[in-house]
């Protein structure tokens, strides 16, 4: 069944690929980002999705943003948390900034972005909550610590939603995605990221619609018996 289907990030990385899947699936497909317009701007023209700029961090900016997606598109029935950032560095030398920037952008959004949603998905008996969390929120990662911390407090929000909302035909559920050839990866220094390759069995990085896919089979009809789970996508790299 056609759906309406918001998507936080969603006009590059994996949300973009999310946004192409979730359209191919037939539902309507609503994409916000944060500032990046010439990116926002390619990404409409190619898939004709509209995009709307807001702030995942902000509460009043989210209540804004999704009240104008919900006049234009129609109530949101699909919600998928993808937005996120990193600020890495050892915690002994991070700056309060940098801690705060993830903790907001990856774990406020997630009250920020469902808040506004849930009353309406609970009013319509439907409702699919997706969050994109992270190996590193199941493993830990060194230099990580802010974003680790954000990516395992997403698989607590999803456990606790999940059963406050299973009877009324709401599923939450988080993916955690290994290491997936986007912008966030590219922009680790090759030394790294060659090291983080050699620890993937499948020896390779994931691409972006291998995440999507998961997300596009959780948002369908098929999916209503999965809820408050972590799907793990990552090549073999961490067995949770
Ligand atoms: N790539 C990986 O290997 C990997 C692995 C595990 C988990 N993840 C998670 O997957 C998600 C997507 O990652 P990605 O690699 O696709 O990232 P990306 O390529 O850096 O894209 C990030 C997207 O999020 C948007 N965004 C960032 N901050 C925002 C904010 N405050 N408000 C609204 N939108 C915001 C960006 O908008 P602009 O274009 O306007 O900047 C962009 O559309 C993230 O949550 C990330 O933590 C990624």
């Amino acid at each position: 069944m056609a759906r309406v289907a918001l998507v936080t990030g969603g006009t590059r990385g994996i949300g973009a690929a999310i946004c192409k899947a979730l359209q191919e699936a037939g539902h309507k497909v609503a994409a916000n980002y944060a500032g990046n317009d010439e990116a926002a701007a390619k990404f409409k023209a190619e898939t004709g999705i509209p995009v709307y700029k807001w702030d995942v961090g902000d509460y009043d900016a989210c209540a804004a943003g999704i009240a104008t997606v919900e006049a234009e598109n129609g109530p949101v029935d699909i919600l998928i948390n993808n937005a996120g950032i990193t600020r890495d560095g050892f915690f002994h030398k991070m700056s309060k900034d940098q801690w705060s920037a993830v903790i907001r952008t990856n774990l406020d959004s997630l009250f920020n972005m469902t808040r506004p949603v849930i009353e309406g998905m609970r009013a319509r008996s439907f409702g699919r909550i997706i969050v994109i969390s992270s190996i590193n929120g199941q493993k830990g990662q060194m230099g990580q610590v802010n974003y680790s911390a954000a990516k395992a407090g997403d698989i607590g929000f999803v456990k606790a939603l999940a059963q406050e909302n299973a009877v009324k035909g709401i599923t939450v559920n988080a993916i955690a995605p290994g290491y997936i050839g986007t912008d966030m990866v590219s922009a680790m220094p090759e030394e790294a990221l060659k090291r983080v390759v050699a620890g993937i069995p499948m020896g390779r990085l994931g691409k972006p619609e291998e995440i999507a896919q998961m997300v596009v089979f959780l948002a369908s009809d098929h999916g209503a018996f999965s809820t408050g789970a972590t799907f793990t996508v990552n090549g073999g790299q961490y067995l949770a």
